[in-house]
């Protein structure tokens, strides 16, 4: 049975109506083989008190494959009219499902042009956190942002989200008077005093790239074509650790070719912000927890700057592909931060990373569960893409083309870069193309590179190859001696550790010998680590904490718990929590504090990771 729907409260209805499950490619119900999107036009209404969105999108279309209907993904949200080229007409919705929400197909015909869905989010829609004046850095006004990576775009714009898909767009936006309306687009600088803000967004990019932030936020320049956004409190720390930021685009640009999208603006996030970072095109949105006061964390900066190349400009086509996205930017950021402060704080944060890939990749070798996703190909159908959010896509496909750079040498794999990034500009990449690619502009120069560089091995097998490179630090060499030094009597004022920066204390945190609480305590004594504001810092020793049982951290551990939303950190702690009974009861008390203030997809995976 079909049921079509004119206009009304089309979600209501529609979880009755039964109908057979559509098979579903690229985590998309999308016809966009048939349906080409080139353009979309958002005029939507910002409420704070409903913590809705509420407008229209316009989706402009060429029908090439001469077929009689659209299909949308939406997810959660209420679907009040659609019309073509001006006309309304019925519409359908098909069966919801957890991960990918629900198929909304409209009816089109050969000529149709413009595709218009008005609708309104609901106030759960995952990608938008609403958060209340409390929970911002100022604590004055209210502050809205959006996080569409990997398939949330279509809990607040009905259209087909998957990364194959890139359309232009353009947004009008209606706001509270006092506050900023910020997209993945050209950005104002100042309040407009109607509350209306214009966006256009004239290069093609997927749906995940789609993003919204309103807030109490002021601008400041940082360099010819880069500047920074931050609630008014943040704003001159915020200038001050980005220092670099203009010297990290003109670098981006001397190694891998031009800058693509114009200005390159980092926002600065409320504390709930799930991500590190995240790669809106123009504008990156970021975490306040990388204002450490002391410029030690910028290396995100570089990591989100990097993805206007990989990501942006070349992106992946579909999830299986994530590595094409983040080994590339993974690598390309180490570049970078090569070229600003040298070759051993590079390869120190490099190293660091190593011993993280060791660790996860042993772990999930361990586990029949998660064995196949140490592959850098990924097979995600039927799950939910963000399973493959992982260290493999970002550290093993790091190392696999570090691996290919120590074969074939710098100057050949740079400019092999320069030309990828040039031939797949604006276009999707697969992996097997991307292998194609290789093969053909690579390493058919030199007979021995096949065997050498072995990309089946890397790309196809569980694992990592014998061969993955490990790296040497000068500078964590130093921290080695110490530990070595420690483990002597287990003295920590034995330690020498002037002169260390953040990377040096994690490094020392992730490879001190067995403790027990009293050595814990002495430790805590001498560093005073419990106090520490670095969040990186924090994170890794609260780990500790919860292995030895160092109470006297525990409320420390718990005021960073509720005020920090960002997943890579939320995740280990309350990992590590979860495994006695006592840690259990703990969690769940610190979870049901938190929980109003951390985003659906940091909760989702907490609720997930204790069976909730
Ligand atoms: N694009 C990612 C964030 C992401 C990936 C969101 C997949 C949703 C699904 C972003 O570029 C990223 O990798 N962020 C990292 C920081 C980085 C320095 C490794 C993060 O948030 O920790
Ligand atoms: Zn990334």
């Amino acid at each position: 049975m079909k049921l079509w729907i004119l206009a009304g409260a089309a979600g209501m209805i529609l979880s009755n109506c039964k109908q057979p499950k559509m098979k579903v490619e690229n985590h998309t119900y999308g016809n966009y083989h048939d349906v080409v999107i080139s353009h979309i036009a958002l005029n939507l209404t910002v409420d704070f008190k409903s913590k809705t969105l509420a407008g229209q999108v316009s989706l402009n279309i060429n029908n090439v494959g001469k077929v009689n209907e659209i299909i949308l993904d939406h997810k959660n949200m209420v679907i009040e009219k659609t019309s073509v080229d001006g006309k309304d007409v019925a519409f359908q919705i098909g069966n919801s499902d957890p991960v990918l929400g629900a198929p909304l197909t409209i009816p089109i015909t050969q000529e149709s042009k413009i595709v218009t869905v008005q609708y309104k989010t609901l106030p759960d829609a995952e990608a938008l956190q609403w958060l209340s004046p409390e929970q911002t850095h100022d604590k004055k006004q209210p502050f809205l942002f959006s996080q569409s990576q990997a398939i949330l775009a279509r809990t607040w714009i009905p259209l087909m989200d998957a990364p194959a898909i890139r359309f232009t767009y353009e947004a009008t936006i209606h706001v509270p008077k006092n506050l900023m309306a910020m997209m993945s687009a050209q950005n104002p600088t100042e309040l407009n005093a109607e509350g209306v803000y214009k966006f256009a967004q004239n290069k093609p990019i997927p749906s995940y790239l789609m993003a919204i932030a309103v807030g109490d936020v002021q601008f400041k320049n940082l360099g010819r074509n880069t500047g920074v956004y931050a609630e008014p409190g943040m704003l001159d720390k915020s200038v001050w650790e980005f220092e670099s930021m203009q010297s990290m685009v003109d670098s981006a640009e001397a190694l891998y070719g031009p800058y693509a999208w114009g200005r390159y603006d980092v926002l600065v996030l409320p504390p709930s912000f799930p991500f590190g970072g995240m790669e809106n095109p123009v504008l990156t949105f970021a975490t306040p927890t990388i204002i450490a006061g002391d410029r030690s964390l910028v290396s995100l900066v570089a990591h989100e700057l990097a993805h206007s190349w990989s990501g942006n400009l070349v992106t992946n086509e579909t999830w299986n592909d994530f590595w094409l996205n983040e080994g590339f930017t993974v690598y390309f950021e180490q570049r970078i931060m090569e070229k600003i402060y040298g070759h051993n704080y590079a390869e120190m944060l490099t190293a660091l990373s190593r011993g993280e890939l060791q660790h996860t990749v042993d772990d999930m070798m361990a586990d029949p569960k998660q064995k196949e996703d140490t592959k850098l190909f990924l097979n995600l159908d039927g799950r939910n893409p963000d399973d493959g959010v992982t260290d493999i896509a970002y550290e093993k496909g790091r190392f696999f083309l570090r691996s290919i750079e120590n074969v074939v040498g710098r100057e050949k794999w740079d400019a092999f870069i320069v030309n990828y990034f040039k031939t797949f500009a604006f276009k999707t990449n697969t992996t097997a193309r991307f292998i194609d690619y290789l093969e053909t502009n690579l390493i058919s120069q030199n007979p021995d590179w096949k065997n050498k560089i072995n990309y089946k091995e890397w790309i196809y097998e569980v694992g990592l190859p014998k061969n993955c490179e490990s790296i040497q630090s000068v500078e964590l060499q130093k921290v080695d001696s110490a530990i070595s030094a420690y483990k002597t009597n287990w003295d920590a004022k034995a330690m020498h550790t002037e002169k260390y920066t953040t990377h040096h204390w994690l490094y020392l945190l992730r490879n001190l010998p067995e403790l027990d609480v009293n050595k814990m305590k002495s430790l805590d004594e001498k560093f005073g680590f419990t106090k520490s504001r670095n969040a990186e810092i924090q994170c890794d020793w609260y780990q500790l904490c919860v292995k030895y049982n160092y109470e006297s951290a525990f409320p420390a551990m718990k005021i960073f718990l509720c005020s920090v939303g960002r997943r890579k950190f939320l995740m280990p702690l309350y990992k590590g929590l979860v495994k006695t009974e006592k840690g259990k009861h703990f969690a769940m008390d610190i979870f049901k504090e938190a929980e109003p203030s951390y985003h659906a997809v940091a909760a989702n995976s907490i609720r997930e990771l204790m069976g909730m």
